[in-house]
């Protein structure tokens, strides 16, 4: 069984073709960072008309390069929320035309179990259950308990900024561009721990974060209103410390109150050098981490959720709606 995989919830035009919600045949993602980067952020109206223009040839690419037809494909996984309404409409409106010319079955993708979904990518061992999921990206920062294909419990979440979006806050203060991660990523690479220690939040609730508080701490160093500004490498390695500190020390603590059996860290956050290294290393129970490319937003983790989907039955009908509010867990809405 060969699903397709239409994303564009964000920032990437992303079409991918999986087979068996494993094997990746072909995985095109279109980023428009560069696009954004002169306004320091994704413009919402400027994303939907990129994608108008992007989706089409990013599916022909998809096909060529997996020497696929459309008769070939089984069905069509489609990213309906969470993210940008302008945008989702696109991936959705593409993914409807696509399964009624054919009469295929359309599967709506929640973007943060796509996400989930990148750790069963690739023939590498698949995550035991229960998991505990560190879903981090530029909109969300969840800690999930994940019992089973599809079953999901949200045990934590972001009181303020997601961890990404901290991430491209502090780029943005520090004069990095945009997207920030990467930035600070490689600005902080190789360095010795940061001589600088900035304070990691606590709150009441055990498995929440907060990074705002965070932000506001670098925006005042930088600007040297705590005395002589250290050098941006110095700041922006202190800054990722912190928030992998919080992230990791969070995790391990859900991971052993639940007795989980193996962490699946995901989203575009998890591409971040120091996190993957540092939860490796500190987890007693093995890590799933995708490859970083697999990380960040790509039309292969929606085909590979996809896939389960519709193993459990999940299809939707043509008349589908986006949900751009969507969670995971809890209070999450099903389709
Ligand atoms: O999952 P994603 O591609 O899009 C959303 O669903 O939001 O995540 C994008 C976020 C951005 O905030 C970006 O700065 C961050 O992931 N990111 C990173 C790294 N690569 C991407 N953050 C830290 N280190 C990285 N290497
Ligand atoms: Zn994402």
């Amino acid at each position: 069984m060969i699903v397709l995989g239409v994303e564009t919830s964000c920032d990437e035009t992303a079409v991918a073709l999986v087979q068996e919600g494993r094997r990746i045949l072909s995985n095109v993602v279109s980023s428009q960072a560069e696009l954004h980067a002169r306004y320091g952020g994704v413009v919402p109206e400027v994303a939907s008309r990129r994608h108008l223009e992007a989706i089409i040839p990013a599916w022909d690419e998809a096909l060529e390069r997996a020497a696929c037809t459309l008769g070939d494909v089984g069905a069509i996984a489609v990213t309906c929320g969470p993210g940008l309404s302008g945008a989702l409409l696109v991936g959705l409106n593409f993914a409807k035309a696509l399964a009624y010319s054919r009469s295929l079955p359309l599967v709506p993708v929640n973007h943060l179990e796509g996400h989930v979904y990148a750790a069963w990518l690739g023939d590498g061992p698949e995550p035991a259950f229960p998991a505990i999921a560190l879903i981090v990206s530029g909109g969300h920062s969840d800690v999930v308990l994940m019992t089973g294909h599809g079953r999901y419990r949200r045990l934590g979440e972001t009181a303020d900024d997601a961890a990404g979006e901290a991430f491209d806050k502090v780029a943005r203060v520090l004069g990095l561009g945009f997207p920030g991660g990467p930035a600070i990523d490689r600005l902080s690479a190789g360095r010795p721990a940061a001589r600088l220690r900035l304070p990691r939040a606590r709150l009441e609730q055990p498995y929440d974060f907060s990074f705002s508080g965070l932000k506001t701490r670098v925006q005042r160093i930088a600007r040297g209103e705590e005395g002589n500004p250290p050098d941006k490498a110095e700041l922006a390695a202190a800054f990722q410390e912190s928030v992998v500190d919080s992230l990791v020390v969070t995790t391990l603590q859900a991971a052993g109150d639940h007795e989980a059996r193996s962490i699946i860290l995901c989203g575009g956050v998890a591409a971040n050098t120091l996190l993957r290294a540092s939860l490796a290393e500190r987890s007693p129970v093995p890590v799933v981490t995708p490859a970083p490319a697999l990380c960040t937003d790509n039309g292969a983790m929606i085909a590979a959720c996809g896939y389960q989907r519709l193993l459990a039955g999940e299809t939707g009908a043509l008349s589908l709606d986006i949900d751009p509010g969507l969670r995971i867990g809890g209070d999450a809405v099903a389709f």
